[in-house]
């Protein structure tokens, strides 16, 4: 029954709009589904109704199949996280998202965007470089993952017009 009902949301076209927080428990269901250190529904909940906070997200068939969330600071945003569900995964989504947020934060008046990525995830460098994001620093050690280990996290800018 799950996998029908997840086979059917995977066909829709998912629809982007503004998130706000009743999407908390949803987007805390999907991110901690896709990192190694999951966000609380609080958390996720407070972020959204913080004003310098700017999200979007993809639905289809009622749920949600991605989000992209920022935080404004003066003409700056940084990009604090970004995630597909596995059933939308390499299909256009994430970068759909990444351009209707990046109009968004243009439009607020966001002139240069930063982000954190850690340097294994290709899926996600191959993302912001596609959609004109540069290296400007790498943080070593930055990233706790299973095992004791950690990993580098590369810092990538891209400036708005
Ligand atoms: C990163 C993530 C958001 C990408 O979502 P997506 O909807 O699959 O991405 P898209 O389909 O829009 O693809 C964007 C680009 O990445 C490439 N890509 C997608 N998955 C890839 C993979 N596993 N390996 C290498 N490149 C990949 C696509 O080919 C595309 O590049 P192209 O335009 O040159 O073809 C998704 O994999 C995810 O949620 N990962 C877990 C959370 C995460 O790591 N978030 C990023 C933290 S900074």
């Amino acid at each position: 029954m799950i996998a029908l009902l997840r086979k059917l949301f995977a066909r829709e076209e998912p629809a982007l709009c503004e998130a706000g927080s009743r999407d908390a428990a949803a987007i805390a269901a999907l991110h901690a589904r896709s990192f190694h250190r999951g966000w609380s529904e609080e958390e996720v909940e407070m972020l959204l109704l913080d004003r310098s906070v700017v999200a979007h997200r993809a639905t289809a068939a009622s749920a949600l199949a991605g989000f992209i969330m920022s935080r404004m600071a003066a003409d700056e945003a940084e990009i604090l996280s970004v995630a597909v569900d596995t059933a939308f995964r390499g299909r256009g989504l994430a970068r759909n998202m990444l351009h209707l947020h990046l109009r968004r934060l243009a439009g607020l008046g966001a002139r240069a965007i930063f982000l954190e990525v850690d340097e294994n995830n290709a899926a996600a460098l191959r993302l912001y470089a596609r959609a004109g994001f540069a290296e400007v620093s790498r943080r070593p050690n930055y990233y706790a993952e299973s095992g004791g280990k950690t990993a580098t996290a590369v810092v990538l800018r891209r400036d708005l017009p």
